[in-house]
């Protein structure tokens, strides 16, 4: 299964990328994880990606299309992978349908999660995330569930970010569901309501789509 999440900000693709991914024995990959874990490490990548992100703007299509080229190569990907935050352009759409096509591995499918701005904007400014593993909590925990580790506020969940990020996901990012739509890979879900059940709709939908 070849699977690109598409949603705005919030939306949930980090909580269901984990779900589909686990479900379908593919690798995650979040080029937003990637990035926070390169900022952790202090490398360059990190360093240049920070001043992006912390604006709430998207990191340049140069950096981010090399990163992901470099990440499809590795053997994890023969059978698959779900993408979780890229592509976010069309310009970066464009870059993976090449890549694909050099593979002749194309695209399944592209499930959008569908969800309106008032339930993101909740969901962002509750959120917690976890220093070690990543992990996104709807609000503040002791610690982290899975690891133990300290929880924290991403610097792009502050109120004024959230809303840049949102007109940038308008602006930049959602001419890609057209994008998908056209080439007839689009499915849409609603993304609101019990994790578990969202997930089970998403893979009813893509067996449907598949079949
Ligand atoms: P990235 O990390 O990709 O952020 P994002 O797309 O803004 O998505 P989020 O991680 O904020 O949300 P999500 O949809 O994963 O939701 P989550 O599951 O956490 O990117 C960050 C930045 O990196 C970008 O702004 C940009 O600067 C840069 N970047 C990344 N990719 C790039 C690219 N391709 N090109 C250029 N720049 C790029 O859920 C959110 C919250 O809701 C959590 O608390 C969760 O617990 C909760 N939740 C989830 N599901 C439910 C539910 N069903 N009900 C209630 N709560 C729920």
């Amino acid at each position: 299964m070849r699977l690109i999440l598409v949603g705005p900000p919030g939306a949930g693709k980090g909580t269901q990328a984990v779900h589909l991914a686990a479900h379908y024995s593919i690798p995650h990959i979040s080029t937003g994880d990637i990035f926070r874990a390169n900022l952790k490490e202090g490398t360059p990548l990190g360093v240049e990606a920070k001043g992006y992100m912390d604006k709430g703007e998207l990191v340049p299509d140069s950096v981010t299309n090399a990163m992901v080229k470099d990440r499809l190569n590795h053997s994890d990907t023969t059978n698959g992978f779900l993408l979780d935050g890229f592509p976010r352009n069309v310009a970066q759409a464009e870059v993976l349908k090449g890549i694909l096509e050099e593979k002749k591995t194309p695209i399944d499918a592209a499930l959008e999660l569908a969800i309106e701005n008032s339930e993101i904007i909740k969901r962002l400014s509750s959120r917690r995330t976890c220093k070690e593993c990543g992990k996104a909590f709807p609000g503040a925990l002791d610690k982290c569930d899975s690891c133990g580790g300290e929880l924290y506020q991403r610097d792009d969940d502050k109120e004024e970010v959230i809303s840049r990020r949102l007109e940038v996901y308008t602006e930049q990012t959602a001419p890609i569901i057209s994008f998908y739509r056209t080439a007839g890979l689009l499915i849409t879900i609603p993304a609101v309501g019990d994790v578990a059940e969202i997930t089970a709709g998403a893979i009813r939908a893509l067996s449907q789509k598949l079949s």
